[in-house]
């Protein structure tokens, strides 16, 4: 059922965020959110008042470190870790799957093999990739081109007994859609290796449970999900513990996760987490949640589904509608699987006149590969500037989708008389 209006309460929703204030309508929340006052008044507090390194026994050398941990405790409950220790902080996804190739590349000897899904940021393909210097084999997963999914029966064929590793996203920042990672795990698993999931354009939607999914390895941003310019890598424990550390060398392999955060991480950044998941207990409560933090994280989740559905149900409504609109993802929200991270290119438009365009009306949205470029090789889809990205999150409202697609039917309609 297509709900046709607003299903969270953006009276509520919306003065969390300072940054909707301005006069525009962001679209482009799949490139960075904006963020919360609750995660900037972390970074306030602790530049103000605990602004010194961890590891000294005076009280403000250990409010930092204590800082530090929160920030690792609110991610494990975000994500459903085992223990904070799981949880490695970054400054981006790219990063943290660098450092994460990096100290894996010991265990890969000549001819072992690492499969990677063509539909892919390039995030979790270059740095596996780079992997060939040392003579590991990479492999490509393609995207079924009918359901736009990697499929477990694209991926068995691929599979040997040299197959170490393999890389995958959640939801590709192009097409939308989530796809069945605990599928992947398991099937993966069975054959003796090991998962990577991109999780970055699936965070800022849904609830992540790692242990639920049983997946070794879970990156993403906290800039796309309402935080500052920092990212987060899950890793199971023992999976860490075996890496090869990026820091100094007489940092040993039992640090955990010290020895993957080379200089140590960003303290204010990653205390600002504990923003972040202090806004989705509050909005579970406000959904009138009880119960756990984590309880409350899932009622949080399920209104921000429920919003997100109502503004894909609308975008895509009227780009189905139009005759001269190819949709690049799935076209329908079947199960609420489709993200609000829409694509889609117009016959005989220029994807970047659109895009640009678009500004005049006080909205933004964004057209190109989005770094999924393989993707969009792959697609055929790289002539005329990409494609158009529309992409929302719960704080948007059904009056700025109506708003967009006024403005897309006012552009196209006078590109195509002039
Ligand atoms: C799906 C996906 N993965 C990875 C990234 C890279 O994230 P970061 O900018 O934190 O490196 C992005 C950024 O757009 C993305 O959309």
């Amino acid at each position: 059922m297509t709900a046709t209006t607003d299903q969270i309460d953006l009276d509520f929703v919306r003065p969390h965020f300072p940054g909707l204030q301005s006069k525009w309508a962001y679209f482009d929340n799949a490139g960075g959110s904006q963020i919360l006052q609750g995660a900037m008044d972390r970074i306030t507090e602790f530049l103000t008042h605990r602004n010194v390194q961890i590891g000294g026994t005076y009280d403000t050398s250990v409010a930092a470190a204590e800082a530090l941990m929160a920030g690792r405790k609110a991610i494990q409950t975000l994500v459903n870790a085992d223990r904070p220790e799981e949880i490695v902080f970054g400054h981006s996804t790219t990063a943290l799957v660098q450092i994460l190739a990096n100290s894996m590349r010991s265990q890969f000897a000549p001819g072992d093999e690492i499969i990677i899904s063509i539909g892919d940021h390039e995030s979790n393909i270059g740095p596996w990739d780079r992997l060939r210097e040392f003579g590991v084999e990479i492999k490509f997963w393609p995207i079924d081109k009918k359901t736009q999914k990697p499929r477990l029966e694209d991926l068995e064929p691929l599979m040997t007994d040299r197959t170490r590793l393999v890389c995958v996203h959640h939801v590709s920042n192009i097409l939308g859609q989530a796809n069945p990672v605990a599928d992947y795990a398991r099937f993966v698993h069975e054959r003796g290796a090991k998962i990577c999931v991109d999780g970055v354009a699936f965070a800022p939607h849904r609830a992540i449970d790692v242990t639920g999914w049983d997946v070794d390895y879970y990156v993403f941003s906290l800039y796309k999900c309402y935080g500052p310019h920092n990212a987060v890598m899950y890793g199971k424990y023992d999976l860490l513990a075996e890496l090869d550390g990026q820091y100094h060398y007489f940092y040993g392999k039992d640090k955990v996760p010290g020895k993957l955060e080379p200089g140590n991480p960003n303290y204010e950044l990653a205390y600002s987490a504990t923003g972040i998941v202090d806004y989705l207990v509050t909005l579970g409560e406000h959904e009138g949640a009880q119960g756990s933090a984590r309880d409350k994280i899932l009622a949080a989740y399920a209104a921000i589904t429920r919003q997100e559905d109502v503004l894909t149900d609308r975008l895509l409504t009227y780009l189905r509608g139009r005759n001269d609109c190819r949709i690049i993802g799935p076209d329908s929200n079947d199960g609420s699987t489709r993200m609000p991270t829409i694509s889609f290119k117009f016959k005989g438009q220029n994807s970047g006149s659109v895009a640009n365009a678009v500004e005049a009306y006080d909205i933004a949205i964004r057209f190109g590969d989005f770094h999924a470029r393989r993707l969009i090789e792959y697609l055929g889809e790289d002539g005329g500037s990409g494609v158009i990205r529309v992409s929302m999150v719960h704080y948007n409202s059904a009056e700025q989708v109506d708003r967009l697609c006024q403005a897309l039917t006012e552009i196209t309609s006078e590109s195509t008389a002039a």
